[in-house]
C-alpha cells in the first residue's frame, strides 16, 4: 500500500515497463464532448491491463466508481485511476466565462469561482481540471479568448494565480490536495498560443523571445508560483518549433529556470499531431515529446504504441520513463487517491453538494460583477419600477432579441458538465424582479446569424441557434410594434455560445445583418433602448451602437445569467466590471491593445490621420472602448496623483498616491488603474502597460486615498537572443507613471528611476 511519498519508489520498482508507460496514457472513452476527431478505443481492456493512468470525458460518477473499482481490484498493482475534465468556468452550475471573470478585476471573486467549480467537480469524482487557460489574448477573432483573461499580462497573471489557488486551495501549494472541495489544476496552453496567426485556431505563432518572455510567459510563471500541479503545452508551433517538442521552452525555461516539477500533459492528440507538423514518424515524435519532458500523452496513444520499443532501441532512456511515471504517481498520492480513492466518488456527497444554494447565490453575484456597462445616456439605467409606474399607468418592458428568453446559450462555451435546464434566462430573471406589476411583451426581432451554414456549425454540440424563417422586414416590423407598445426596450443580442470557444475563429466580428437592421429600425418606436450584449469575445459594435441609449456587455454568465443581469439592470448591483480586452472599432485594427509599442512616427494626439504617420487611411487607431473601460451608476473624480521616490543602492522605488471621490449618489466600486512607461534603453517599451490596480469601495460623497508602489524591477527589460537564455536587465532614466479609470484616460507624471 502506498501510504507515504517514499512508498512511490517502492511501487515504481515493482512496475514493469509497460505498466509505467500505461501511467502516461490519458484516454477519453468518448462519453462527453470530443475536441478532436479521435476517441480512445478498447479502453476497458487497457484499464484492466494497467495501460491507462488517467481518464477524462467519462460520463458519470457511477461510471467513475466502476472504473475505480476495476483499477483497485482487477489490475496487477491496484494503482488508482485519476479522473480529469475541462472544468473551465463552473461545473454543473456554470459560472461566467473566464474572460468575463477577468472583467471583474477582482482576484478574490476569481478565486471563489475556481473554488466553487472545484467543490462541485470533486464531489462528482473529478480530480484534475485542464484549467486555467492563461494565454494572453489580443486577437478577438480567436474563439478561445473566451477561456482566457484578456490582453494584459499583468491582469492575466493576477487571475492565473487566483484561479490556481481557488482550485487547489492552500494545501495544494505545500503538496497534498486531500480536501474534498479542491482539485489539481493544469495551466495551459504553454506558451504564446493566444498569438495564433490571424486568430485562426491551431495556427502557428511567431513571437520573438522578448515578446514571449515579457507578455506571454508571466501568467504561467504566476501559476507555477501559486503551486499549480500540471501544465499543458499548446497545439501550436512557436517560431517554427511545435511546443509539444520544444526542449528550450519546456526544459530550459520551465523545468530548469522555473523549477517546475509537476506534470506536463500534452494537448488532445498533440503528440501524434507532431507528425503532421513535419517532425517525423510516430517513433520520432514520441521520442521528441519525451525529450521535451512531456509526461502524459492525451488520447493519441503514441506513447503507448512507441515508448517500449524506443527504450529497447535506446532512443528514450528508462530513467526518463521512470521520471514521468513518478510524477504521475506523486500527483495521485498528493490527491489522496492511494489513501482512499473512493472518498472522492461518494454519491451522497455529490447529491448534497452539486447545485447547492451557496453555489447558486455566489453564481448570481458573480454574473452581476462581471457585466461591463459601456454606455448609459441620460442615466437610463438602472431601471426603476417606481419610476416606470409614476410615468405610466401600466408599466411595461419590451423584451426583444433572440437571447431575451434563451437558456440554451447561457452556459457559454466550454461548459461540458453544465446543467442547461437549470439556467435562468434574462426574461425570467427580470420577471423575478418586476413580479406581475410590469407587463412584459416579447418579439424575436432578428437572428444571431442569418447564415444557415453557420447556424449548423454553431449547433455542433446541440441546437442553440435557430434561424427564423420570416423575412427580416416581417420580424423587425413586429419588434418595432412591440417596442412601441411598451415603456422601455431590452434588446438581448450578440453572438451564440459556440460563436466562441475552441475552433470558433471568426473573420467578422460585427452583429448579424438582421441584428443591425433591427437595432436601427427600433429607433422608430421612440422608446429608450437598452442593449444587453451576450458574447464570448469583444465584438465590433461600431456600426450601430449609436442606436442604443444604454449598453450592458454581459458576456456569457452561466446558469444564473438572468437574475445576475437583472440585479444590474435594476440597480441592486452597481456595475463595476472593466474591459479586460479592448473593443475594436473594426476587424482591420486587430490586434488593438493598450500596451502596443511606440513607433518612430507616432500619430499626434487627437489626430485621426496624418500622412507618413502610423495610422489608417480609413479608421482611427483607437479602439471603440479601451482596455480597463467600464461605467458605474456613480461618478468618480480623480485628483492629480503625487509621486515620490526612495533610493537605495541606485535602485529607485516609486510611490504614487491620489484621492478618488465618489461624486455620485450611489455607493460604487471603482477600479483605479496604474500604468507605466519604462525609461529609454536598448529595448522599445510599450506606450503604456498595466502595472497594478486597486478596487476601492466608495460611499456617495466619500473620498479615499489610493496608493501604488512601483518596485525597481518593474522597469526591467528582457535581454538576450534565445528563449532559454533571456535575462532581466535594469535600466535607469526618465520614466512615466499614469493613473486613471482606464487605459485611455490617464493622468501622467514623469519620474526619474
Ligand atoms: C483543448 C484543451 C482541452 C483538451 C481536452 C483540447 O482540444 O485544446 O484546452 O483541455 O482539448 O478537452
Amino acid at each position: 500500500m502506498t501510504k507515504s511519498i517514499d512508498d512511490i519508489e517502492q511501487l515504481l520498482s515493482r512496475m514493469g515497463l509497460d505498466e509505467k508507460i500505461g501511467q502516461l496514457n490519458l484516454v477519453n472513452p468518448g462519453g462527453q464532448v470530443l475536441t478532436g476527431a479521435v476517441a480512445s478505443v478498447d479502453v476497458d481492456r487497457k484499464i484492466r491491463e494497467g495501460r491507462v493512468g488517467m481518464m477524462f470525458g467519462t460520463a458519470s460518477l457511477d461510471q467513475r466508481r466502476d472504473i475505480q473499482s476495476i483499477c483497485l481490484s482487477q489490475t496487477r498493482l491496484g494503482i488508482p485511476m485519476l479522473f480529469a475534465s475541462d472544468v473551465i468556468h463552473g461545473y454543473r452550475t456554470a459560472l461566467p466565462l473566464p474572460i468575463a471573470l477577468a472583467c471583474s478585476w477582482d482576484p478574490d471573486l476569481v478565486r471563489r469561482a475556481a473554488h466553487l467549480s472545484a467543490t462541485e467537480a470533486r464531489a462528482d469524482g473529478i480530480d484534475l481540471t485542464f484549467a486555467p487557460m492563461v494565454d494572453v489574448t489580443r486577437d478577438p477573432r480567436w474563439g478561445r479568448v473566451a477561456e482566457g483573461f484578456g490582453e494584459s499580462s499583468k491582469l492575466a497573471s493576477v487571475m492565473s494565480a487566483a484561479m490556481v489557488e481557488g482550485f487547489q486551495g492552500d494545501q495544494g501549494k505545500n503538496g497534498t490536495l486531500l480536501d474534498v472541495d479542491r482539485m489539481a489544476a493544469c495551466v495551459k496552453h504553454f506558451a504564446g498560443y493566444g498569438a495564433a496567426d490571424g486568430g485562426r485556431e491551431y495556427a502557428s505563432v511567431n513571437l520573438g523571445p522578448i515578446e514571449l518572455h515579457e507578455t506571454h510567459l508571466p501568467p504561467f510563471k504566476s501559476a507555477i508560483e501559486a503551486g499549480v500541479k500540471a501544465l499543458m503545452p499548446g497545439f501550436h508551433a512557436l517560431d517554427r518549433i511545435p511546443v509539444t517538442a520544444h526542449p528550450e521552452l519546456l526544459v530550459e525555461v520551465l523545468r530548469e529556470a522555473w523549477r517546475f516539477d509537476g506534470l506536463i500533459i500534452s494537448d488532445y492528440t498533440a503528440i501524434a499531431e507532431l507528425i503532421a507538423h513535419g517532425l517525423g514518424d510516430a517513433s520520432d515524435v514520441a521520442a521528441a515529446a519525451m525529450k521535451a519532458t512531456v509526461d502524459i500523452d492525451m488520447v493519441g496513444e503514441t506513447y503507448e504504441q512507441q515508448l517500449s520499443q524506443l527504450v529497447r532501441d535506446k532512443r528514450v532512456s528508462s530513467e526518463s520513463i521512470d521520471m514521468a511515471c513518478r510524477r504521475v504517481l506523486t500527483l495521485k498520492y498528493e490527491l489522496g487517491l492511494f489513501e482512499d480513492p473512493m472518498r472522492y466518488l461518494d454519491q451522497q456527497r455529490a447529491k448534497e453538494t452539486i447545485g447547492g444554494s451557496t453555489i447558486l447565490r455566489e453564481a448570481r453575484e458573480m454574473v452581476s460583477r462581471c457585466c461591463v456597462l459601456l454606455k448609459n445616456e441620460q442615466n437610463i439605467l438602472p431601471l426603476s419600477i417606481e419610476k416606470m409606474s409614476a410615468q405610466s399607468t401600466a408599466p411595461s418592458i419590451a423584451f426583444i432579441g433572440p437571447l431575451a428568453d434563451d437558456r440554451s446559450n447561457l452556459p457559454g462555451t466550454w461548459s461540458v458538465s453544465a446543467d442547461v435546464d437549470g439556467c435562468v434566462s434574462l426574461h425570467d430573471g427580470v420577471r423575478e424582479w418586476v413580479g406581475d406589476d410590469v407587463r412584459i411583451e416579447t418579439a424575436r426581432g432578428c437572428n444571431l446569424t442569418d447564415s444557415q451554414q453557420l447556424a449548423e456549425r454553431l449547433n455542433v454540440f446541440g441546437e442553440t441557434v435557430t434561424i427564423d424563417e420570416r423575412s427580416i422586414d416581417v420580424m423587425v416590423d413586429e419588434a418595432v410594434q412591440v417596442a412601441r407598445s411598451c415603456d422601455v426596450v431590452l434588446l438581448a443580442i450578440g453572438e451564440a455560445k459556440e460563436h466562441a470557444g475552441e475552433c470558433s475563429s471568426r473573420t467578422e466580428l460585427s452583429l448579424s445583418q438582421s441584428t443591425q437592421t433591427l437595432a436601427r429600425r427600433l429607433r422608430e418606436a421612440g422608446r429608450p433602448i437598452v442593449w444587453v450584449v451576450f458574447s464570448g469575445r469583444p465584438l465590433v459594435l461600431t456600426e450601430c451602437i449609436d442606436q442604443a441609449d444604454a449598453v450592458l456587455y454581459v458576456w456569457y454568465g452561466g446558469s444564473l445569467s438572468g437574475p445576475g443581469i437583472a440585479d444590474v439592470l435594476f440597480g441592486k448591483t452597481n456595475p463595476s466590471g472593466r474591459l479586460c480586452m479592448s473593443l475594436p472599432r473594426s476587424v482591420g485594427q486587430i490586434p488593438v491593445h493598450h500596451d502596443a509599442l511606440p513607433t518612430g512616427r507616432p500619430l499626434p494626439k487627437d489626430f485621426v490621420f496624418e500622412k507618413f504617420k502610423s495610422c489608417y487611411l480609413d479608421e482611427s487607431n483607437d479602439p471603440l472602448f479601451p482596455f480597463g473601460y467600464g461605467l458605474t451608476y456613480s461618478n468618480v473624480a480623480y485628483d492629480r496623483p503625487s509621486v515620490t521616490t526612495s533610493v537605495a543602492d541606485e535602485d529607485v522605488t516609486v510611490f504614487a498616491e491620489l484621492v478618488v471621490t465618489n461624486t455620485g449618489e450611489r455607493s460604487c466600486e471603482e477600479v483605479v488603474q496604474c500604468y507605466l512607461h519604462g525609461p529609454a534603453g536598448p529595448v522599445s517599451r510599450p506606450v503604456w502597460k498595466l502595472h497594478d490596480f486597486r478596487r476601492v469601495t466608495l460611499r456617495p460623497g466619500e473620498s479615499k486615498m489610493v496608493r501604488f508602489q512601483v518596485d525597481p524591477e518593474a522597469w526591467n527589460f528582457f535581454a538576450g537572443r534565445r528563449i532559454g537564455e533571456m535575462r532581466w536587465e535594469r535600466c535607469h532614466g526618465e520614466a512615466r507613471i499614469g493613473i486613471g479609470p482606464n487605459a485611455a484616460e490617464l493622468v501622467s507624471t514623469n519620474v526619474a528611476v
